[in-house]
């Protein structure tokens, strides 16, 4: 399986079970990175996700050790099975399936390998936060990363991959251009990791 995140200078990735920052330019290199995979991702980052729904045109596996859970969004589904998002935009959630711990996701997984096709290195990707991808790191080959070129203030981190490389354990695999947001200025670039 691959993680795919969003880092600052320092590694960290969410203040106050939010994103640090808004960024409509990795926002869509994540769109265009994750249509049609698995997204595994813990109960807050789903919660944090606009109207609190899985994305569309994604299966979003969410780890909660609540057995009763029911997410918000689903007692908000009109007749055709959309949400209103505050922005006013119509979404139709994306597949979601519950999991209760590592090894019930790991049986479905396993499922939907062969049930549905799906080929767990190359199409589940780990989506956070904190929680979910200190578990799921050591299973990851690939670490899909946008470094954000400031430092923010966070609270939840994601294991220094820059560390890795040093320690010859990890690569570059590939980097693209620097990027900049209009609007505020930041700099940022996506990179590559891949586990030697
Ligand atoms: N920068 C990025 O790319 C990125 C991506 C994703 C998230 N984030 C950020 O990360 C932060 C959220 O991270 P987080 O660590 O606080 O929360 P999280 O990992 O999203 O969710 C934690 C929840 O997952 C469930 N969980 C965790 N381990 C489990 C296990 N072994 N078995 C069953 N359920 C398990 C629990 O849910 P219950 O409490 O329901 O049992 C736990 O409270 C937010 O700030 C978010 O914006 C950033």
């Amino acid at each position: 399986m691959k993680a795919i995140v969003a880092t600052e200078k320092n590694w960290g990735i969410g203040k106050d079970g939010n994103l640090l920052i808004h960024l409509p330019g990795d926002l869509k290199f994540f769109k265009e990175e994750t249509m049609g995979k698995v997204l595994i991702m813990g109960r807050k980052t789903l919660e944090s996700l606009p109207g609190g729904r899985p994305l569309e045109g994604r299966t979003t596996i969410v780890l909660t050790r609540d057995e009763n859970y029911r997410p918000a969004y689903m007692d908000k589904l009109d007749a055709e099975g959309q949400i209103t998002l505050k922005s006013g935009k119509k979404v139709t959630p994306g597949r979601m399936i519950l999991a209760g711990n590592y090894d019930e996701l790991m049986t479905k997984l396993l499922v939907m390998e062969a049930m549905d096709g799906i080929d767990i290195e190359e199409d589940v990707m780990v989506a956070g936060g904190e929680s979910i991808y200190d578990m799921f790191a050591p299973y990851c080959n690939e670490f899909i990363v946008t470094r954000i070129d400031k430092e923010i203030e966070a609270d939840r981190f994601f294991p220094n991959l820059d560390d890795e490389v040093k320690s010859g354990k990890m690569q570059i695999a590939w980097e693209s251009a620097p990027q900049r947001d209009e609007v505020s200025g930041t700099e940022y670039r996506f990179v590559r990791y891949r586990r030697k």
